[in-house]
């Protein structure tokens, strides 16, 4: 049998990894800047994420919703903890997806209505309803042409207030925009959104999935502009690997007993992967260090020329190159093993390493990109002459 082939594959296989540092079946070591797309939160086979997940398994891996399980509570109360989102209830889901899926059909259920308002250039999965508000017609299917989407662009205040009535269920915006390349939306964009909701009846979802648990230097980033969310999504850098995700729900939503459901959301696995992963960002205060790194990474990365633009906060930058991002990108993978991520069709280089990234990770991977640019400048002088040369 074939695989399905979900994406492009570097032709590298790992099989060893320890915190920023992964290793292919020839014992090669690579600095992992990606994360496997922000992913890896408090680091590859974190000592404490082991021990957690491996002490569970021995006592019991599984059960369904079914039964009393008290460590989903402690999960709720560490992470209510953490994040200071202490009037909300926790769902917990298996993915990005399935939780933007639940908090649109949420929305949905308690407006009664089905106009969504979504922004230009998001992604929030792929499952048919998440696509609905995903702006890339590649990807989407015909079932998820079938609803009420209304798109508008990021920051665009205007268009908002355009788009806004009391027919719409839901606005749903990334916390900050990943695939897309990088993109923040502005504070004031984001109060007017809650705003907006509020008046008409709308429920804001900030989709946290990428760019929460601390990524940008806060818990959730749409904490700096002191919104309260009506629900919140996230994924990702939740479980550091294991597939977890969630919606928060904020208390004044009337929600049922069995308007949501799951099977395996909250299982003792997930509940011990997640739990470790808040307990390791919480004893290592990976939240304050994502923030001071990223400082230091984009102050770094500015100082170099050919380096045009950095966006993004903490730990989800998007870089933009006076040279081929690709070609700097592959550089860097083949020549100096060192992950990058990508975004914009390769335009933008998306850097997400783990939250335990330390200033001596950044000083390798600026030493190593500063000499790639060299080389390619000087790859591109010697193919000028050559051509000169023949021409
Ligand atoms: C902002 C955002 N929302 C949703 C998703 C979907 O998450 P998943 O792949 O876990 O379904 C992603 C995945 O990249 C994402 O970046």
């Amino acid at each position: 049998m074939n695989l399905y082939e979900v994406y492009d594959r570097y032709p590298i296989a790992l099989n060893k990894a320890q915190d920023l540092y992964v290793w292919d079946s020839n014992d090669q070591q690579y600095l992992d800047l990606y994360g496997g797309h922000a992913v890896i939160s408090i680091g590859h086979s974190h000592p404490h994420y082991i021990e957690r997940i491996t002490h569970q398994l021995q006592h019991i891996g599984f059960y369904s919703n079914s039964i009393e399980m008290p460590m989903q509570q402690h999960l709720a109360d560490k992470l209510a903890q953490l994040s200071g989102c202490h009037n909300y209830q926790l769902f917990l889901v298996n993915s990005g997806a399935e939780a933007v899926e639940n908090a649109l059909k949420l929305a949905g259920v308690v407006t009664k209505r089905s106009k969504i308002i979504s922004i230009s250039n998001s992604f929030h999965g792929r499952t048919n309803l998440a696509l609905a508000v995903t702006d890339n017609p590649a990807i989407q299917s015909p079932f998820s042409n079938g609803f009420q989407v209304i798109s508008v662009q990021l920051n665009d205040i205007d268009a908002l207030k355009e788009a806004m009535d009391n027919d719409v269920a839901a606005v749903i915006i990334e916390g900050v925009q990943g695939i897309a390349g990088i993109y923040e939306p502005d504070i004031h964009f984001l109060q007017t959104a809650s705003e907006l909701s509020q008046a008409h009846g709308a429920k804001l979802i900030v989709d946290e999935i990428q760019s929460g648990f601390g990524r940008t230097g806060k818990f959730f980033s749409f904490q700096q502009s002191g919104i309260k969310p009506d629900l919140i999504t996230f994924a990702k850098g939740a479980g550091n690997g294991f597939p977890v995700g969630g919606v928060l729900i904020k208390d004044d939503i009337p929600v049922f007993k069995n308007m949501l459901g799951t099977t395996f959301g909250g299982s003792y696995l997930a509940c011990a992967a997640m739990l470790a992963v808040l307990e390791v960002i919480d004893d290592e205060a990976l939240v304050d260090n994502a923030k001071q790194q990223g400082t230091y990474l984009k102050a770094q990365l500015l100082q170099i020329p050919e380096v045009t633009v950095v966006r993004g906060r903490g730990l989800m930058l998007g870089v933009e190159f006076s040279l081929d991002c690709k070609a700097i990108r592959d550089a860097l993978l083949k020549q100096k093993h060192i992950f990058t991520g990508v975004a914009q069709g390769g335009q933008v280089m998306r850097l997400l390493p783990a939250l335990t990234i330390q200033q001596s990770h950044i000083d390798a991977f600026i030493l190593a990109l500063k000499e790639v640019i060299e080389a390619e400048h000087s790859s591109k002088s010697v193919n000028r002459t050559l051509s000169k040369v023949e021409g």
